[in-house]
């Protein structure tokens, strides 16, 4: 009965999902993972003043802990985390609770066999390791709305509790039963009818027509690309709902003041599912920062950031960050010495409100033994922990310059879910990585605005004054409308490669790319071409070479410019145009059709911000120096982290207020690894 209510449960509309509330949990915040239901309840004091002597304000508990929570199905035992809540709370540790819903307990397996995902390939899952569900499961969401409900109910108003986590790190889908109907049913609502959904897939090819709904496999492999963009779109949507049936209860109970969020991993570049819309429907987003194997890739890791950062275009949290190594890495190397707190402030550089370390203490049998942690299986610090406490010590000095500050950028990439399924369904080269292509971008507009967002096309545009989209394969009719919109009114666009082919079901334009924008670019792509070998190319950025992908571009009307030529290479692309540029409206677009190589795009970034008039805000640093500017009430704040293998000087303009060393300075020494936070207040600010 109690089942049945529950299954029932799953599909009454949404109670009191109240209004999204806009801003994160205030301050600047070290913490930590910690699972006290891990360890006997006399050993907490000890770890939980070991984090307060480290300056930790934050530990994330619960989210693995179901079968310390509801041990037997409907029976709930919550009161060792409330007292767990209120010990951290004497040690003046904030709490986030994860609800537990990653690791379902064994009794709920075995009375509820029909809640276990299905694989791609029929497997189902079993009981012992973590994510064994369905996220599609009626019956299971009914079982995580009642413990979270429980939980919500317990502690919503704790004042201990500043934020929930939602299940951890979403991840899998299944092709359970339940999920291949919701499949259906979800196309039924998007097409209307079979017909409309045959005409936008294309589906005379190969004999794919449908007469029935339920004929429709789930997109695996390299099926129809029209079904395959819609059932990444499914898997986005279904994660949305699970989401939603718990972010719901947590609402309905919860004060407003607890905010939530959820973690998501995958290094944030994974694709899974679109993250954009996923984070969406959150308080506030956080992301698990894993370098694993090798070390800090400044480019890569401030780029995560600024991912993360766009998909809500406000701060973010790191959830979990590695205490020097990982154990799951061909070699799970540590960060240097000195490297976990570069990462930290990188972070923080790029957005981040609260860094917390996974994890705080291994459980001596649990299945991640050698992970990195800041205490040893004997509870005493391990030789990272006071390079925790000196980090914690240093963000308390910055917290009030920091507070309310965000980065601020005139520069903007644009990241797409659908182009970045679109063309890895149906890559044509398998050089060609649309994240490496994506940063070779970054890295050139980052070093010559030294601030860039990453967005999405939906955004407001006009925020901008540059635009880049590399690989916008996929282009609306909204999105193609917002982005002439964009020039006409004064920015400046710069198209990638591949883009404007597909259209919103991932069918080919019938007009050659891009698409619906070759009109405005008075120009378009001739002929694509996968590269075996690099083609020569120069013009008004300079020389160098097309590597991996090339087109050929013809300029078509009389005000668009080629700037960039193919020298000869593989005879098709002979004296061919590279990259053509018109002026439109008050702005410019301009098509790139080639990958360049590293030295030629960095110039060619620098004529396009400098074109744009963009990147006024910049420090002068030395190369290997990193700058992040944050903006709020205290003033601009200046992040300087040396990812070089030397020691760094920067001299500067004016005197700025060093907030780790204290005092005026005119110039900052920064030995290997080194980070400098620096204050040019703002006129009515007040001195802290
Ligand atoms: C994360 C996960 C954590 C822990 C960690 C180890 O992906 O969320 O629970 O397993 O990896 O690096």
């Amino acid at each position: 009965m109690k089942s049945l209510l529950r299954v029932l449960g799953a599909f009454l509309p949404a109670l009191a999902a109240g209004p999204a509330r806009a801003e994160p949990p205030p301050g600047l915040m070290l913490g930590s993972s910690w699972y006290p239901e891990q360890w006997p309840e006399e050993r907490w004091d000890a770890d939980l003043s070991r984090m307060q002597a480290a300056g930790l304000k934050l530990a994330r508990i619960g989210e693995f802990a179901w079968s310390s929570i509801e041990p037997a199905e409907g029976r709930y035992t919550l009161d060792w985390m409330e007292r767990a809540i209120a010990a951290a709370r004497a040690h003046g540790i904030a709490v986030v609770i994860g609800t537990p819903t990653d690791a379902p307990p064994a009794w709920l397996t075995r009375s509820h066999p029909d809640t276990l995902r299905i694989d791609a390939d029929g497997q189902r899952m079993e009981h012992g390791m973590r994510r064994q569900f369905s996220y599609s499961s009626a019956t299971y969401r009914a079982l995580c709305r009642d413990v979270v409900g429980q939980l919500a109910r317990r502690f919503g108003h704790n004042p201990g509790v500043i934020a929930w986590q939602i299940d951890n790190e979403y991840t899998e889908d299944s092709f359970d039963p339940e999920s291949r109907a919701q499949f259906h049913e979800w196309l039924r609502a998007r097409y209307g009818s079979l017909g409309e959904l045959n005409r936008r897939w294309g589906t005379a090819y190969w004999s794919e027509a449908y007469d029935a709904w339920d004929e429709i496999p789930m997109g695996t492999g390299r099926g129809n690309p029209g079904l395959m963009l819609d059932y990444k779109r499914f898997v986005t949507d279904t994660w949305r709902g699970f989401q939603k049936n718990q972010a719901d209860v947590i609402r309905r109970y919860a004060d407003p003041r607890q905010k939530i969020t959820t973690n998501l991993g995958g290094l944030g570049w994974a694709d899974r599912f679109n993250r954009r819309d996923v984070a969406a429907d959150l308080d506030f987003i956080s992301w698990d920062d894993y370098i694993g194997q090798g070390h800090l890739d400044p480019v890569r890791n401030g780029a995560t950031d600024d991912l993360v950062r766009g998909w809500r275009r406000e701060n973010f949290w790191v959830m979990e960050l590695q205490p020097a190594f990982v154990d799951w890495a061909p070699i799970s190397n540590a960060l240097d010495p000195g490297e976990t707190r570069e990462v930290v402030w990188e972070d923080i550089g790029h957005g981040a409100d609260a860094v917390a370390f996974w994890q705080w203490r291994s459980d001596l049998n649990g299945q991640e033994q050698y992970h990195g942690t800041l205490v040893g299986p004997d509870g005493e610090p391990v030789p990272l922990y006071a390079e925790a406490a000196r980090t914690a010590a240093e963000m308390a000095r910055a917290a009030a310059a920091l507070a309310g500050s965000s980065p601020r950028s005139e520069v903007a990439i644009l990241h797409d879910y659908d182009s970045r399924w679109a063309i890895d369904f149906h890559p044509q080269s398998t050089r060609y990585d649309q994240v490496g292509v994506l940063l070779d971008y970054y890295r050139g507009l980052r070093a010559a605005a030294q601030s860039v967002d990453i967005v999405d096309p939906r955004v407001r545009l006009e925020d901008y004054r540059l635009v880049a989209a590399p690989s916008l394969n996929v282009i609306s009719k909204d999105v193609a409308a917002r982005l002439e919109a964009y020039v006409r009114a004064g920015g400046h666009l710069v198209l990638g490669p591949r883009s404007g082919m597909k259209d919103a079901f991932n069918a080919l334009n019938p007009e050659r790319q891009p698409g619906p924008l070759a009109a405005d670019l008075g120009g378009r792509v001739e002929q694509f071409y996968a590269l075996l070998d690099d083609v020569p190319v120069s013009g008004e950025w300079g020389s160098g070479s097309a590597t991996i992908w090339a087109e050929e571009l013809s300029a078509r009307a009389p005000d668009a410019r080629v700037v960039l030529r193919y020298g000869a290479g593989n005879g098709w692309l002979d004296g061919r145009p590279a990259a053509v540029t018109r002026p439109l409206g008050r702005g410019t677009i301009t098509y790139l059709g080639a990958v360049l190589d590293a030295p030629l795009m960095g110039s060619a970034c620098a004529a396009w911000v400098r074109d744009a008039g963009a990147g006024g805000n910049t420090l002068a640093v030395p190369a290997g120096v990193e700058v992040c500017r944050r903006v709020g009430p205290a003033g601009e704040v200046f992040i300087l982290l040396n990812h070089g293998s030397a020691p760094a000087h920067v001299g500067l303009r004016e005197p700025l207020e060093d907030l780790l060393g204290g005092g005026a300075v005119r110039e900052v020494g920064l030995p290997r690894h080194g980070v400098a936070v620096l204050l040019r207040r703002s006129a009515g600010a007040a001195p802290p």
